[in-house]
C-alpha cells in the first residue's frame, strides 16, 4: 500500500511539474506568439509587399518611404502585442489624414495583413487577437476623410 501512494504521489508531481513547464508557452504574450521581432518583420514584409500590388490600394503608397513604412509598421506592432519596443512614428490620424482613405482601402490592408500571416503559419486565433488590436484605429485613419466632407471642396 505505502509504495502504491508513493507511486500515485510520483505521479501527480510528474503531472504538476509537466503543466508548469508547459505554462510558460500557454502565458507568452501575442508578440511571443507572432514570433518575436523575426516573426513580426517577416508579417510585416509580407503585408507590405502585398499592399503594393494590390490595385485596390497600391497608388496610395506612391509617394511614400516604403523601408520607413516597414520599420515603423513592425515597431507598431511590437509594442501592440507586448514586445519590448518602442513607437517613434506619427499616430495614426497624422499619418493617414492626407491619404483620404475609405472603409473599404482600410479593409483591402487588413486582407494583405491576413494573407501574410497565412503565408507565415499563424493560428487563426492568433490572427484574429492582431486584428482586434487594430480595429479600433480605423476611427482614426479613415476618419479623416469624413472631417474633410463638411463643406466639400468644389
Ligand atoms: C490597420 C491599419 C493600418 C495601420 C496599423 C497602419 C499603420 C501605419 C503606420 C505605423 C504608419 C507610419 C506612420 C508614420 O509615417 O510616422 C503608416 C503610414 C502610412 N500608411 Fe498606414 N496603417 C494602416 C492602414 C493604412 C491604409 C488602409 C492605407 C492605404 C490604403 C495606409 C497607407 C499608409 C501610407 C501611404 C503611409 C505613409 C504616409 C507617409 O509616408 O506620409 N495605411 N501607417
Amino acid at each position: 500500500m505505502p509504495a502504491f501512494s508513493l507511486a500515485s504521489r510520483t505521479v501527480a508531481v510528474l503531472v504538476l511539474a509537466a503543466t508548469l513547464l508547459a505554462a510558460p508557452a500557454r502565458a507568452g504574450t501575442l508578440y511571443d506568439e507572432l514570433g518575436q521581432r523575426a516573426g513580426l518583420t517577416r508579417i510585416v514584409d509580407g503585408m507590405v509587399h502585398r499592399a503594393l500590388l494590390d490595385p485596390r490600394i497600391k497608388d496610395t503608397f506612391d509617394d511614400a518611404n516604403i523601408e520607413r513604412l516597414r520599420g515603423l509598421l513592425m515597431l507598431q506592432f511590437c509594442v501592440l502585442t507586448g514586445g519590448p519596443c518602442r513607437y517613434p512614428g506619427r499616430g495614426m490620424k497624422a499619418a493617414h489624414a492626407d491619404l483620404n482613405l475609405a472603409p473599404r482601402h482600410f479593409n483591402a490592408m487588413v486582407e494583405t495583413l491576413q494573407d501574410a500571416m497565412d503565408a507565415e503559419g499563424v493560428p487563426f486565433w492568433t490572427q484574429n487577437r492582431l486584428l482586434a488590436l487594430l480595429a479600433p484605429m480605423h476611427r482614426d485613419i479613415v476618419a479623416a476623410r469624413s472631417a474633410a466632407k463638411p463643406g466639400a471642396a468644389p
